[in-house]
């Protein structure tokens, strides 16, 4: 058996980690995993972690999933992979037409990628590209978020609010308007989330008003903008922003890339905004223009990145024109094993009450979380769905917050990475009776062990070998 600190060795010496200080890694090496069962990881020498967060949010049903395995060893020994330009299969036609149903027909289309980065950029050109075609080729310009995520391609990162990921590479960036937060926790006294939203409302149609016929379109993270700390806001931020949109002929792109499949308590987070008592011809007018998926739609499996777009967007590209056409492609665009991985994810979510389930399991976690929700160091305690947050009071988190917690984690059993002084819990759809209380636990007990000797540095214990 190779031992953990030798894989540790071989992978400082080989392998460049992502979004990580690899001077850093040396102090903190990667966790060598070489299993995985339903929400366990497991190292090389056999210590179990609980994936809190779900593998940067892409596993839904828990790891080796025997259903979705299943699905994609079919696909495997009829058709892995063909081109998407000129061919087309069966896994990319049924995802397209899944859903879309789930949209009630409202985006048509689908258009597929690999990874989320690139599902936004193909958004951002195809609205920029959809003006131009209808003649309107001023409509440049983008509308992103204070404390935006979207990925960290150029067009990605340009509409991304999160310095450490944006600073550096700011000079090569397009420049995008950037508009406040809806961020509930910004709530003075006696303000609602409600309150926080229309002042973010206020801030989009003072732009719009300006400067609507220059811009193309708003990109947001419905209801949670993760990598910002899974800061949360109400739902009338969305509804205020659709019709602004409308009223001001500026395209909505809703990313859905951490928040779709069910991670909100619907299946599309943007579902929650939707009136209610309406004809389904005026609900199909209040989702948004684009809706970009990924992470959970492979179920955690394999990269599967996608664009849904409505008719009206899909139609100004038509043309006999080759150059009006969205020429946009990627090699593995529409993979037909991570589609079908993807229609085995669909078919948990159509054949059990996964979204019903989950709202039921929260409730437990919720009420085992309490002692740490309630824990006078903790502020701003949060739920959206199948999210959790707290943040650690600035006065106590100290120094390097995020990295100790996540080391003590390991100590506990769990795989676990604070966003600043931000602790969320984003586990796979597995949670239980027996779960929840044990998760909860584990956290409370992490928590001590930073908040309450904070100068016991057992965290730096380099490769040994
Ligand atoms: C909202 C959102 N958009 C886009 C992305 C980028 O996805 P990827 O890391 O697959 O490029 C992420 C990743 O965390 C995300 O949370």
């Amino acid at each position: 058996m190779t031992s953990n600190a030798e894989w540790q060795r071989r992978s400082l010496a080989s392998l460049w980690h992502p979004c990580t200080q690899m001077q850093r890694a040396a102090k903190v090496p990667p966790l060598p995993m070489v299993r995985g069962q339903g929400p366990w990881l497991f190292d090389a020498e056999g210590k179990r972690y609980f994936d809190a967060l779900s593998s940067w949010w892409v596993n839904l049903f828990g790891h080796a999933d025997a259903r979705i395995g299943a699905a994609i060893k079919d696909q495997l020994d009829t058709l892995p992979h063909v081109m998407l330009a000129g061919c087309t299969h069966a896994p990319a036609v049924e995802l397209a037409e899944r859903l879309s149903a789930r949209t009630g027909g409202a985006l048509g289309h689908a258009f597929f990628a690999s990874d989320g980065a690139s599902a936004v950029e193909i958004a951002l050109k195809m609205s920029f590209h959809h003006w131009r075609n209808r003649g309107l080729a001023d409509k440049q310009e983008f509308v992103c978020l204070k404390q935006g995520y979207h990925g960290e391609t150029l067009g990605a990162l340009a509409v991304t609010d999160v310095k450490v990921f944006r600073d550096a590479y700011d000079p090569m960036l397009m420049r995008a308007h950037q508009v406040s937060s809806p961020d509930a926790r910004q709530a003075g006294p006696g303000e609602t989330a409600a309150d926080v939203a229309a002042r973010a409302v206020a801030e989009v149609q003072a732009l719009f008003a300006q400067r609507a016929d220059r811009i193309a379109a708003v990109i947001v993270e419905p209801l949670v903008q993760g990598a910002a700390g899974m800061a949360m806001h109400d739902v009338s931020y969305l509804r205020a922003l659709r019709a602004l949109c409308t009223r001001f002929d500026v395209h909505l792109i809703a990313d859905e890339i951490a928040v779709g499949c069910g991670r909100t308590g619907t299946f599309f987070a943007s579902e929650q905004a939707l009136p209610t008592g309406v004809s389904d011809a005026e609900r199909r007018t209040a989702w948004p223009d684009f809706i970009t998926l990924s992470k959970g739609i492979s179920g955690g499996f394999l990269p599967l990145s996608l664009v849904l777009s409505t008719d009206a967007v899909y139609a100004a590209f038509l043309d006999e024109d080759v150059a009006r056409g969205f020429l946009h492609s990627h090699s593995y665009t529409g993979n037909a094993l991570a589609c079908r991985a993807a229609l085995a994810v669909l078919d948990r979510f159509d054949q059990e009450d996964v979204l019903g389930r989950n709202a039921a399991q929260a409730q437990g976690l919720s009420q085992a979380l309490a002692p740490v929700f309630n824990d006078p160091r903790v502020e701003h305690p949060r739920r959206c769905g199948m999210i959790w947050a707290f943040d650690v009071k600035a006065e106590h988190a100290g120094g390097n917050f995020a990295e100790r917690f996540h080391l003590a984690g390991r100590r506990h059993e769990l795989l676990i990475r604070p966003i600043g002084r931000t602790v969320y819990l984003m586990p796979p759809y597995v949670l239980d009776e027996a779960l929840s209380p044990w998760l909860a636990a584990r956290v409370q007990a992490t928590l001590a062990d930073v908040l309450d000797h904070p100068d016991a540095d057992r965290t730096h214990q380099p490769p040994t070998a």
